[in-house]
């Protein structure tokens, strides 16, 4: 089994908690007002169901073992793995449950033709869906450009950009690898990510100059709302390796017809790992399971935004003051665009 790296540990410690927020909250909603409401975990290129830490030496659950023990569960699960052997794994941890299927397919065919249309938002149906790594064959005229339209479906999107560093965004464009830059085309929906990546104002002579990792995938991130159509994308959560490199950026986005409520989670949830990692000489400490996600529990503790919500979900009282308001979100950057910035305006 092939050992993941601590930017992986941290994927699905976010994937876990957020998984859970988004289930409790949308479980709250059902009983109320909308007894149609369901709620549909997707992912896109699954893997295998669990990993070797390479951190701790364990085996941990992978994202798909972790929705499906997400409490209370999603009304139904789709996994898509286009190597059968891996879509056979997944079976052996679906068992017999009725509301899991797997599929042994090209994602970017099955999504569009039977899983999206599973998550129609008029049919009172959500859902959250991993997408990525994207490069991975994906392209924005396809699912990524399907999921902002379906109006219904949230989606983590990885951007990989030490793959594109490596790979394509060479200093001179003719040294970079040909079929990585068709990948990064068809990624991007057209060349204009040349101009993205390089700019020539930075030298007397006017030569092309590779710009900083920050404003490459802040032009991505643009693009994933003016291009793809989503209008909410987050400031995304650099995934670093131990000496600090870049490997992806993973992102939230969502076409938001209604309050965003589940964007303001995922914020505080990416604010909450973005240093914490690489604490403690770069050892991932942070182990968490299924009570953490209790409302007053310590991994909250320092979310009083997460826990307002779940506190509202559960049908608590809110607020923490006495106010009846949600505690204000913090933003640990707050010049830069985060989630919540309308980038299709
Ligand atoms: C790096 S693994 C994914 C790990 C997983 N996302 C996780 O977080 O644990 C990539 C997987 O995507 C699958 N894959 C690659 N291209 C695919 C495609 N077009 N459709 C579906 N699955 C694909 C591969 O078989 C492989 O198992």
């Amino acid at each position: 089994m092939r050992p993941i790296g601590i930017w992986s540990d941290v994927k699905l410690a976010i994937i876990k908690e957020y998984a859970s927020a988004y289930a409790k909250i949308l479980d709250a909603q059902r009983p109320e007002s909308i007894s149609r409401l369901r709620w549909i975990y997707i992912h896109a290129y699954a893997g295998p169901g669990a990993h070797l830490s390479r951190t701790t030496k364990e085996l941990v659950d992978g994202s798909p073992l972790i929705a499906l023990k997400t409490i209370p569960p999603f009304s139904e699960y789709h996994f898509i793995d286009a190597d059968p052997k891996r879509a056979d794994q997944l079976r052996e941890i679906r068992g017999d449950r009725k509301d899991v299927h797997i599929h042994s397919a090209d994602c970017n065919e099955i999504l569009l033709e039977k899983v999206f249309p599973r998550a129609k938002y008029e049919d009172y149906r959500r859902a959250l869906c991993l997408l990525g790594p994207v490069q991975h064959q994906s392209r924005m005229g396809g699912v990524i450009e399907a999921a902002a339209k379906a109006g219904s479906v949230e989606v983590f999107l990885n951007f990989m950009i030490m793959d594109i560093n490596r790979n394509v965004l060479r200093n001179n464009l003719d040294q970079a690898i040909q079929s990585k830059v068709e990948q990064l085309t068809r990624l991007w929906g057209d060349e204009t990510w040349i101009d993205a990546a390089y700019d020539t104002r930075g030298n007397l002579f006017g030569d092309p100059e590779k710009v900083s990792n920050e404003r490459f995938e802040s032009a991505w991130r643009e693009r994933v709302g003016k291009k793809a159509g989503f209008k909410f994308a987050s400031r995304p959560m650099p995934m670093r390796t131990k000496t600090n490199s870049v490997i992806y950026y993973l992102y939230f986005a969502y076409f938001a017809s209604q309050k965003p409520v589940a964007a303001g989670i995922v914020d505080d949830i990416f604010n909450k790992y973005r240093n914490r990692a690489y604490k403690d000489g770069g050892k991932f400490t942070h182990r968490m399971d299924p009570r953490d996600l209790e409302p007053r529990d310590r991994l909250h503790k320092d979310q009083p935004r997460v826990q307002a919500l779940l506190r509202g979900a559960t049908g608590e009282s809110v607020e923490a003051d006495g106010s009846g308001k949600l505690p204000k979100r913090v933003s640990s950057h707050p010049a830069t665009p985060g989630v919540g910035t309308a980038v299709t305006e």
